[in-house]
């Protein structure tokens, strides 16, 4: 197995090359709308959700091609909502993936149909992907779906909305993290191991580890907005404070956001057990975003 740094280098390029190949060109008409989805989507970005959705249809039997169309489809997606989250609608940010965000370049209404178009292509993808033997495509399909519409992502974004200026009890805090965040991450893993035709147990496993592992990388995300710089995240940090957002941080301080992480990375690696030595990439991720300074 090679060394995690150069796997992720390998596996961005693969999904960065997939993604130029998915989206339409800069050329194509009408081009404002395709150089904004590009100027969004290539920007840089971790491409966790890809590289997580190839994982775990590794860790299921599968091989990277057969989950490409899915990884790509996250990726889209979990763009669709950053170019959203950004806008000043929303939580009015100017800086993305180290580049000015995207209605800061193109103008709220092209950076609003940016996200919708990357939406919409998102569910043409998922929609390309073979069918496996117990997974038909449509029950990809309603997968993402799901996990993007009210009850999770997009009710996880209102409720964060909503919370502004309020110190909320943990338990609706919970709730936000898990929907704005933790779902799309399940979804990754779970998209990925259904192309590759995932036991229904391993399956299961999955989720537990997605949601565990979501979850964790929600509360890195808000440590990280107090205690890392702006250059070094690619967008604008202290920005969960100035808008009065409730954090773990911020409800819980930092030393106790740090310890639930860890024991939520703990229970994502418990999660792991029914695979054996076949998930010691996923384990190596669920460690490396608890570990990230960006
Ligand atoms: C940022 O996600 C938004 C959250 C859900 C915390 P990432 O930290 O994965 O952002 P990129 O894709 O690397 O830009
Ligand atoms: C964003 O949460 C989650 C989604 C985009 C769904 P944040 O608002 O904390 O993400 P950042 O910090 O702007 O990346
Ligand atoms: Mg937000
Ligand atoms: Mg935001
Ligand atoms: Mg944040």
């Amino acid at each position: 197995m090679s060394d995690l740094k150069t796997y992720l280098a390998q596996r961005i390029q693969f999904v960065d090359a997939a993604l130029d190949r998915m989206i339409p060109t800069a050329e194509t008409r009408p081009v404002t709308i395709h150089k904004a989805m590009r100027h969004s989507i290539f920007a840089g970005g971790k491409r966790l959700r890809p590289i997580l959705c190839l994982a775990a249809a590794e860790a299921c039997g599968g091989s990277p091609e057969s989950a490409l169309f899915n990884a790509a489809a996250v990726e889209c997606l979990h763009t669709y909502s950053l170019i959203h989250d950004d806008l000043p609608c929303m939580d009015n940010d100017d800086l993305r993936r180290g580049v000015p965000t995207c209605h800061k370049v193109y103008g709220d209404a092209m950076a609003l149909l940016a996200g919708d178009a990357l939406q919409a292509l998102a569910f043409e993808l998922v929609a390309k992907t073979q069918q496996a033997v117990r997974y038909t495509t449509g029950a990809m399909v309603l997968e993402l779906a799901r996990t993007a519409g009210s009850l999770h992502l997009v009710g996880g974004q209102v409720a964060d909305l909503e919370g502004e200026g309020q110190k909320l009890p943990l338990e609706d805090l919970r709730y936000i993290h898990e929907s704005k965040t933790a779902a799309l991450l399940t979804t990754s893993v779970k998209l990925g191991a259904m192309a590759a035709d995932a036991q229904p147990e391993e399956l299961q496993a999955l989720h537990d580890f997605g949601m565990a592992t979501g979850h964790a990388f929600q509360i890195i995300d808000d440590i990280l907005d107090v205690t890392q710089t702006t250059e070094k995240l690619g967008k604008s940090a202290g920005k969960d404070v100035a808008s009065e957002k409730s954090t773990y941080p911020a409800l819980i301080g930092l030393e106790a956001s740090r310890d639930e992480a860890h024991k939520l990375t703990e229970a994502a690696h418990r999660a792991l057990d029914v695979f054996g030595p076949r998930a010691e990439r996923l384990r190596q991720l669920a460690d490396h975003l608890l570990q990230r300074d960006y």
